[in-house]
């Protein structure tokens, strides 16, 4: 199958990039290169053997998707291109609506237009808001916490909109949990721009000397060792949930919104425990206040995955570990 896939360049996306090729599909990356650079396309191409086409474009430019449209039909669309800082959209929302919002508006616009009737969206379990009591099923109420969060449901909404009103449309929101990790070559992984927010990645330049120590936001939550639980994914386990959704789109008509997560929480200092066992190499943390906003303990209920996608998570703690540090230990990560 011809799939456009938005964002392929990003971290989600050049993973997903990587199982889709070697899955046997064709893939067209669209990406205005805001927040990745162009120079993991080649390496897409090694690990996977074939190159996808490459097209630098911003979804808000509705005349280069539809040329971009006209000359590569495709058969269905992956859709990750947006911003998903959660802080950063609070300080700065219409940056996440115009981006996301209207990005998305104008690429299943120009969709319609050329008849392309299957996406799978990059969507988040920031959906669920922190009031969802885990381990979350795709039943609980939608409550997002942010304007990063509210994006994902709004674009959420327009799918299932789409769906009822042209039964032939197809969609399914993939609603991931925590990727982390890198793909086992250690040739791609995620490259956060500027001082990572995410836990992985922070752990991973610490562990490297590029930042002094570890700030554990919050030791006195109530769970075993006081520090947050989170589900952490490795990424190539998610971008393999891609590759099944497609697989859905053909058995299944609507839409559907599904969890990626592994059902398994994980604390901040196993993670960092975890890290520093399976790469030898020593973490310094400090206890520091609570992030606003973060929930104690969220994690999935992957059961639908199971059943509608054929999919569960098949890599473990210590293989996210050895392959984020991998990366991080590559030079290409920053
Ligand atoms: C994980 C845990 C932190 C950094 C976010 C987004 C979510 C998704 C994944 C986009 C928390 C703690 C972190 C640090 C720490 N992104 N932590 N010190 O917040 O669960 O989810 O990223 O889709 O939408 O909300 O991930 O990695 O930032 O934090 O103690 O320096 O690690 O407090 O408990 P989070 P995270």
């Amino acid at each position: 199958m011809k799939l456009l896939v938005t964002g392929g360049t990003g971290y989600i996306g050049s993973h997903t990039c990587v199982e889709l090729l070697q899955a046997g599909h064709a893939v067209v990356i669209a990406d205005n290169l805001s927040n990745s650079s162009s120079a993991v396309l080649e390496r897409i191409a090694r690990i996977a053997g074939k190159a996808p086409a490459f097209h630098k474009l911003d979804l808000r430019d509705a005349q280069g998707l539809q040329a971009l449209l006209q000359r590569n039909p495709v058969a269905a669309v992956m859709h990750f291109a947006g911003v998903k800082a959660v802080a950063e959209s609070v300080a700065d929302p219409l940056k996440y609506y115009d981006n996301n919002v209207n990005g998305s508006l104008t690429l299943f616009a120009a969709m319609r237009e050329f008849g392309v009737k299957r996406v799978v969206f990059s969507s988040s379990a920031t959906v669920y808001g922190a009031q969802a009591v885990s381990p979350i099923g795709e039943r609980a109420a939608t409550a997002p916490a942010n304007p990063y969060g509210r994006t994902k449901l709004m674009i959420e909404e327009m799918l299932r909109d789409l769906c009822t009103a042209d039964p032939e449309f197809r969609a399914v929101a993939l609603r991931y949990f925590n990727p982390v990790g890198a793909h086992v070559s250690g040739l791609i992984g995620e490259a956060p721009q500027g001082t990572p927010n995410n836990l992985m990645p922070y752990i991973c330049q610490v562990a490297a000397g590029k930042l002094p120590e570890l700030r554990v936001f919050g030791k006195d939550y109530p769970t075993k060792d006081g520090t947050a639980i989170r589900d952490y994914l490795h990424v190539t386990d998610l971008a393999r949930g891609h590759v099944q959704a497609l697989d859905y789109l053909e058995r299944v008509p609507g839409f559907s919104a599904v969890n990626l997560g592994t059902g398994r929480g994980t604390s901040v200092l196993e993670m960092l425990q975890t890290f520093e066992r399976v790469n030898q190499v020593r973490v310094p943390w400090k206890s520091a206040d609570r992030r606003p906003g973060d929930t104690v303990i969220t994690y999935a209920d992957p059961a639908l995955a199971g059943t509608a996608l054929n999919w569960r998570t098949q890599r473990t703690l210590e293989d996210m570990c050895r392959d984020a540090w991998r990366w991080q230990k590559s030079g290409l990560a920053d």
